[in-house]
């Protein structure tokens, strides 16, 4: 393990307005509060393993706006190996227009922009990058052929794929994921994907196992204040829900994700990866924003002293 993960995915500047309740049709109603902040399913991944050490590089695009320039700078900022980020002319960055109500739900808008653009051609031009990693991180805000040949790449090459299906897609070919190692959907995009119900324990295992064999390894699903479920082949694996008291969930499954790859790039094993990535992920719902909220090694210890955990 060399601590070294790759995040192929999106950027977004998230424009998230904290409602007291959503606006109905045609009716205007003022809110309390707002913040811009940085986001994007891919770069909150990549934000969250190198505030806790990890040498993370991203191959995604951005805008030729401001809103690229500064996604940009932020990353650098975190560190994050930005060489193989591209500036599409003529763009516009991602966004992600988002609304937070008093009990710290979300509902989230995104506007792909320039994430629309990433390619398999950018991946094949970051190869050398990506084969020094042992990890490549995946969701779905840029194109399923960028994905799609990801996976290839990385089970070519040895390298662990981990790919969060998120937002959910229909259009998500199960069988264009061959030699994928970890799929990590929550509920909802489990039901989506597997075209069975998820609303009990029971039913989650089920539509969990009728992905794995199908080229896909490993099952890891997020049930929120529920905790989570690794599924493979041989067994079932629990992951404790972490209790809190929400103010922003926003970003809480990027949090996990990244922090689960930190973890199994660092040498934890998968069991101990993902108990750690639940905590992460909680903490991280205690504070507003997504990158905004995620802790860095020392406050995530600190927040684990803090509850008596490990
Ligand atoms: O998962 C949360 C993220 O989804 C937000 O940061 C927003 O940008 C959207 O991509
Ligand atoms: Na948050």
């Amino acid at each position: 393990m060399t601590d070294r993960i790759a995040v192929i995915g999106s950027n977004m500047i998230d424009l998230v307005t904290y409602v007291d309740r959503m606006p109905n049709r045609g009716e205007t109603l003022e809110a309390p509060d707002f913040m811009q902040g940085f986001g994007g399913k891919g770069a909150n991944q990549a934000v969250a393993a190198a505030r806790l050490g990890a040498r993370v590089a991203m191959v995604s695009c951005v805008g030729d706006d401001t809103f690229g320039e500064a996604t940009l700078k932020n990353l650098a900022d975190h560190g994050v190996d930005v060489r193989h980020v591209r500036r599409v002319e003529g763009v516009a960055s991602g966004v992600a227009p988002i609304f937070v109500e008093p009990d710290g739900e979300n509902s989230i808008l995104i506007v792909k922009g320039a994430n629309a653009h990433l390619s398999p051609d950018d991946i094949d031009a970051a190869a050398e990058t990506l084969k020094g990693c042992d990890a490549i991180l995946l969701q779905l805000e840029v194109p399923l052929e960028t994905v799609y040949h990801a996976v290839a790449f990385g089970a070519r090459h040895g390298i662990q794929t981990i790919l969060n299906p998120a937002p959910a897609d229909r259009e998500l070919d199960l069988s264009r994921l061959d030699g994928l190692d970890w799929f990590c959907p929550n509920e909802t995009e489990l039901a989506l994907l597997s075209d069975m119900p998820t609303d009990t324990d029971d039913a989650v295992l089920e539509a969990a196992r009728s992905l794995i064999g199908r080229g896909i390894r490993n099952v890891i699903v997020t049930l929120g204040g529920r905790g989570a479920r690794l599924v493979t082949a041989e067994d079932v694996h629990q992951i404790a829900p972490v209790a809190v008291d929400p103010v922003d969930t926003t970003g809480a499954g990027d949090a996990f994700i990244g922090s689960f790859a930190r973890f199994l790039s660092g040498g934890a094993s998968p069991r101990d990866a993902l108990a750690r990535a639940a905590v992460y992920a909680a903490d991280s719902i205690t504070r507003r924003g997504t990158q905004a909220a995620y802790a860095n090694a020392e406050a995530f210890d600190a927040f684990c002293k803090a509850r008596g955990l490990g």
